[in-house]
């Protein structure tokens, strides 16, 4: 509840926005940049970016990475490979770094404006679909109207409480198994379409792996199906 200082805000627009990034409940505030960026938009009528130059300069201006440049090396030069669809699946001791070396790579992709999208996969949270939820949060304001109106009544399933499907009605229950046969292919589909309309590659990292729920692996291995046979022009690593 707004205190208050708060209530001394006169325009609700910006009000709103307030209120909810100091809401008592966590779950209840933004989640993510993106969202706070987009409320700003919509309420106060502006245009802000939701990722622009100084972010990304941010990322350069890091703390220097040492040494990998083999691995490195390995990682871009795929980029460079036309239609390349693949699947990289690193491991190593804990702290030998992991991800460091994505985090020197999300640098490299955001400076050519390759789309980087990223979850991380956490021992107490093993949330069926958690890293799938978390990538999906991030991109579905960037998603077009088309394929948010074909996903979104299953999508709305694992992300009831997103903004943008606020208006469509979540389909009705199945079958567990159904269910999440349904899902997972609404997941897949809806981010190789994704990725299609953005024109240009895309990389999806999945942080500690080892961390994520069976559900969440089901659809990563669908994914990578998918992928394996996805058209020319758009990729995804
Ligand atoms: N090549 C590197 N250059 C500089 N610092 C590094 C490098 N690799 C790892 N680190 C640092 O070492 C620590 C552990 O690395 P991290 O990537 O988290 O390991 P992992 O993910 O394999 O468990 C982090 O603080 C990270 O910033
Ligand atoms: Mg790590």
């Amino acid at each position: 509840m707004p205190n208050n200082a708060v209530k001394a805000i006169e325009n609700p627009d910006i009000l709103e926005i307030i209120s909810i990034i100091l809401d008592f409940f966590p779950e209840n505030r933004f989640q993510y940049c993106s969202e706070i960026i987009h409320s700003i938009n919509k309420n106060l009528k502006r245009n802000f970016s939701l990722e622009t130059a100084k972010t990304r300069e941010s990322y350069v201006l890091g703390a220097g990475f040492v040494g990998r440049k083999e691995e490195l090396a390995k990682l871009k030069e795929h980029l460079d490979i036309e239609n390349i669809n693949k699947v990289f699946l690193i491991k190593g001791k804990e702290g030998i770094g992991k991800s460091r070396l994505f985090m020197e790579f999300r640098k490299y992709c955001q400076l050519q404006s390759i789309e980087f999208l990223e979850a991380n996969c956490r021992e107490k949270i093993s949330k069926t679909y958690a890293p799938f939820i978390d990538i999906l949060n991030d991109i579905l304001f960037n998603a077009s109207k088309e394929i948010i109106e074909k996903y979104g009544s299953e999508l709305k399933k694992i992300l009831p409480n997103h903004k943008l499907f606020s208006e469509i009605k979540a389909n009705p229950t199945q079958e567990p198994k159904t269910e999440r046969g349904i899902l997972i292919q609404s997941i897949t589909n809806f981010l190789v379409e994704y990725s299609k309309q953005q024109n240009a590659k895309t990389v999806i990292y999945l942080n500690d792996l080892h961390w994520a729920d069976e559900t969440s692996l089901e659809v990563l291995q669908e994914l990578m199906y998918k992928i394996s046979t996805i058209e020319p022009k758009s990729s995804m690593i």
